[in-house]
């Protein structure tokens, strides 16, 4: 199935309001796009942000668009697991059943040309613990039907495909034996690296390092749940939106966050028969697998 059609419902249309979605990091860039593409779409739309007035704000801008009715708001900061907690329990309450999961928030604190790690536990935190922490809270509020199935979409990045180190793609290759300690060893290891002042000659990817390990970890375990909800109607996938114009490449970019969200909303809205668990994709293109 092509994913560039303009309307995500262009084929089947399988959902409606009471299709529960969150979207993570929801107040600019890609996560603004994809929660406004998703209120369009006609789903419900629970817009989180760990900054309540800028979310509040975001919120403001899809009321003025005509879509308050499908937008709520929720404060999450996804680098505390308390916030995780009360935004879980808060979601618990009001809306109890959940369909989709974005996981959209991410930070990297470098320049385009740029390669730091002195935020490198913040990144971590953030852009994996945050999303794998949140999906384990969430996981038993997923509505596991069989005929649409509930779906978890990562937003990752191609940057988290390029380990060279042989030692640690052998971890992370082994499907069979990979394991949640085995990506936080992996973690452990390049925190100790950066630390000792190591890490850049141990075959870490060599653009923007940190925010590329956390990527790889999350793609790993993306894999990982996968196959472990593989029978009980949850999918999930990791989603690269290729280079885009957002904050977080200072503006740089080959597109618009409007037009990342639109290929990220067909992704998650993909009709039932069409899915597939455990992918990766990137930019427009169709699911590839990738091991990494
Ligand atoms: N832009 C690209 O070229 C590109 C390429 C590949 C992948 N991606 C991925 O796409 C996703 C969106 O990125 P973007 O380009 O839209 O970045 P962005 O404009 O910097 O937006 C990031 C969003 O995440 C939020 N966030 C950061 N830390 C958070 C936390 N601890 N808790 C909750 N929210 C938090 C930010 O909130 P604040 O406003 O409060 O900071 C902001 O809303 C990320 O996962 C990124 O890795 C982007």
């Amino acid at each position: 199935m092509g994913l560039q059609s303009k309307d995500p419902s262009a084929s089947t249309r399988w959902w409606g309001k009471e299709t529960i979605c969150i979207v993570t990091g929801a107040n600019r860039g890609i996560g603004f796009a994809l929660a406004k593409t998703l209120a369009e779409s006609g789903l419900t739309v629970i817009l989180t942000a760990r900054d309540a007035t800028k979310g509040l704000q975001a919120m403001e801008k899809l009321r003025n668009q005509g879509l308050g009715a499908h937008v709520h708001f929720s404060a999450l900061d996804v680098s505390q697991p308390h916030s995780i907690r009360a935004f879980a329990a808060w979601f618990k309450h009001n809306f109890g059943v959940l369909d989709i999961l974005v996981n959209n928030a991410a930070v990297s604190f470098n320049n385009v040309h740029e390669n730091s790690v002195k935020h490198a536990e913040i990144v971590m935190k953030t852009n994996y613990y945050g999303p794998k922490l949140l999906t384990e809270e969430l996981l038993a509020l997923f509505r596991r039907s069989s005929t649409y199935k509930s779906r978890i979409l990562n937003l990752s990045s191609r940057l988290g495909l390029k380990v060279r180190n042989p030692n640690i793609r052998a971890i992370l290759e082994d499907e069979v034996n990979l394991s949640e300690e085995k990506i936080d060893g992996v973690i452990r290891l390049f925190l100790k690296q950066v630390k000792d002042g190591t890490w850049q000659s141990q075959g870490w990817p060599e653009t923007w390092t940190d925010y590329a390990v956390s990527k790889v970890a999350l793609n790993a375990y993306s894999r990982m749940l996968a196959r472990r909800l593989r029978d009980e109607n949850i999918i999930v996938n990791c989603f690269c939106p290729g280079f885009t114009q957002t904050s977080m490449t200072g503006g740089k970019g080959s597109r618009t966050p409007d037009i990342a969200a639109k290929i990220g909303a067909s992704l998650a809205l993909l009709p039932p028969n069409h899915l597939q668990t455990g992918k990766f994709t990137m930019g427009q293109s169709l699911f590839l697998y990738s091991r990494f």
